[in-house]
């Protein structure tokens, strides 16, 4: 870059913000390493599921199963997903298990903690803020260290111009018309957050940027809002291989055999062990396959003595033996299945494809703890491409949104790792920076 290029940043500083940016030069996309001469917009990220961290408070009403779990009774916050090592360290995988847990109250159709137990989310606000020390490498990356890396190589700086929005993971994010009261709360977080950082930036408008459950929770927070607000403060939504409310399979193997994706080393048999807890959570059924979508023919779970369609997913929670997500499916996971509206911001959706993702599970002998034989489809191994390309349809019907609305599919780009291995990082990157000059 010559001298000219090397005074353009200072010369901008003395020039009205909308005239920068229209003097802003065009980046070289050959040199993503020299793009200081581009006026950044603020750029709010959203974690994946496991990112986030959880803290806890028990209380007198708390009555715990094990009298160890109620040994911090009455001695204020502590971590409890915060860091996983030192869950097993300290016995502790019983009392997080009943810690974590969620009821569903359907008098207010709506999910809360056990009684005794408070949660709240630290490091709101901060793009360091999320799961550091993840025993899986894999698991970390996924927390935007190494996309913190590259923002902040071209010029993002933590709570200046980048920021973390971290979210309770164990709820979902709720549909217009739909009460939550954690994410009512976290959405009001979020819209202040959002508002600050563009007064701060001579009222620039903020890029919404967010990864797996994340972009779930980035577009409904968007379409939460007022119509006026998005005009006015979202420059752009990017979404990252979003979980889609079309669903995915893999979830579903989720909910039957239990998850490891809350990995907690030192735990045996992890995603059985942790399955009770995992079925509570509000975000474990939040994605399940869509009839829309997997059809009613093609049965998404066989065993020997019946099949499962997408429109059977309630006898299948009854039948795995959690009648008590009957009703919370029914009234909080459909709705979200049969809700779209288009965000209508200028909104760029990336996913990975031609991976091998789940599209049936089968389970021969009924046995639901053992792990099913697996029929592959087309997906990022999570997503399956028919709900991929299901969101994409329905965000170009609408023709207001479609005009600004990019679909990207990186061939051979994974789940997870589309926003750690460089090749795949270099194009979400790429979109961030041009989210950033248009
Ligand atoms: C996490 O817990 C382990 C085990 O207790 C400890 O060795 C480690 O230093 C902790 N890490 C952080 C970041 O607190
Ligand atoms: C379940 O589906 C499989 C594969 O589509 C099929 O072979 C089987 O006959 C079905 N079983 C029942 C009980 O309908
Ligand atoms: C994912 O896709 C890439 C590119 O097609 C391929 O090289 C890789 O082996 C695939 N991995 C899996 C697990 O399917």
């Amino acid at each position: 870059m010559g001298i000219a290029g090397r005074l353009l940043p200072l010369l901008l500083l003395f020039i009205p913000a909308a005239l920068r940016e229209h003097l802003s030069p065009v980046i070289d996309d050959h040199r993503p390493d020299h793009q200081d001469d581009v006026v950044l917009h603020p750029i709010v990220l959203v974690p994946g599921l496991t990112c986030s961290e959880l803290e806890v408070r028990l209380t007198d009403a708390y009555h715990p199963s094990l009298p160890r779990c109620g040994a911090m009774k009455g001695e204020g916050w502590f971590g409890l997903w915060a860091n996983c090592s030192d869950i097993s360290t300290h016995h502790y995988p019983p009392c997080f298990m009943e810690q974590m847990s969620l009821v569903y109250d359907p008098i207010a159709d709506d999910y809360r903690n056990i009684a005794g137990v408070e949660t709240r989310v630290p490091n709101f606000g901060s793009s360091k803020g999320f799961q550091k020390n993840p025993p899986l490498i894999d698991c970390r990356d996924w927390c935007f260290e190494v996309l913190r890396k590259e923002l902040e190589k071209v010029g993002y700086v933590d709570g200046d111009t980048m920021f973390g929005a971290p979210y309770d993971l164990r709820h979902a994010p709720p549909v217009p018309g739909q009460k939550s009261a954690v994410f009512s709360t976290y959405f009001r977080r979020l819209s202040r957050l959002i508002e600050d950082a563009s007064r701060s930036k001579n009222n620039q408008k903020v890029i919404l940027f967010g990864h797996s459950l994340g972009g779930m929770v980035a577009l409904e927070f968007v379409r939460s809002t007022a119509m006026a607000w998005r005009e006015k403060y979202i420059k752009h939504l990017l979404l990252v291989a979003p979980l889609p409310a079309e669903g995915f399979v893999a979830s579903l193997q989720n909910f039957v055999s239990g998850s490891g994706l809350l990995y907690v080393p030192g735990v045996d048999t992890l995603a059985l062990t942790l399955r009770p807890m995992w079925r509570t959570f509000e975000s474990s059924i939040a994605n399940f396959p869509s009839p829309a979508v997997f059809g009613t023919g093609k049965p998404v779970v066989i065993t020997g003595d019946r099949n499962y369609t997408a429109c059977e997913m309630e006898e299948l929670i009854a039948d795995v033996g959690y009648v008590a997500g009957v009703e919370p499916f029914r009234r909080r996971a459909v709705p979200k299945m049969n809700y779209f509206e288009a965000p209508m911001v200028p909104t760029t959706c990336i996913n990975g494809v031609g991976n091998d993702t789940l599209e049936q599970l089968v389970y021969w002998d009924g046995d639901f703890d053992a792990e099913p034989e697996v029929v592959y489809g087309d997906g990022d191994q999570e997503i399956n491409l028919v709900s991929m390309l299901a969101f994409d349809d329905k965000m170009r019907q609408e023709t207001k949104q479609n005009r600004v609305y990019k679909s990207i599919k990186i061939h051979g780009a994974r789940h997870g790792t589309i926003i750690t291995e460089d090749w795949a990082l270099k194009r979400v990157m790429q979109e961030i920076l041009e989210a950033n000059r248009i």
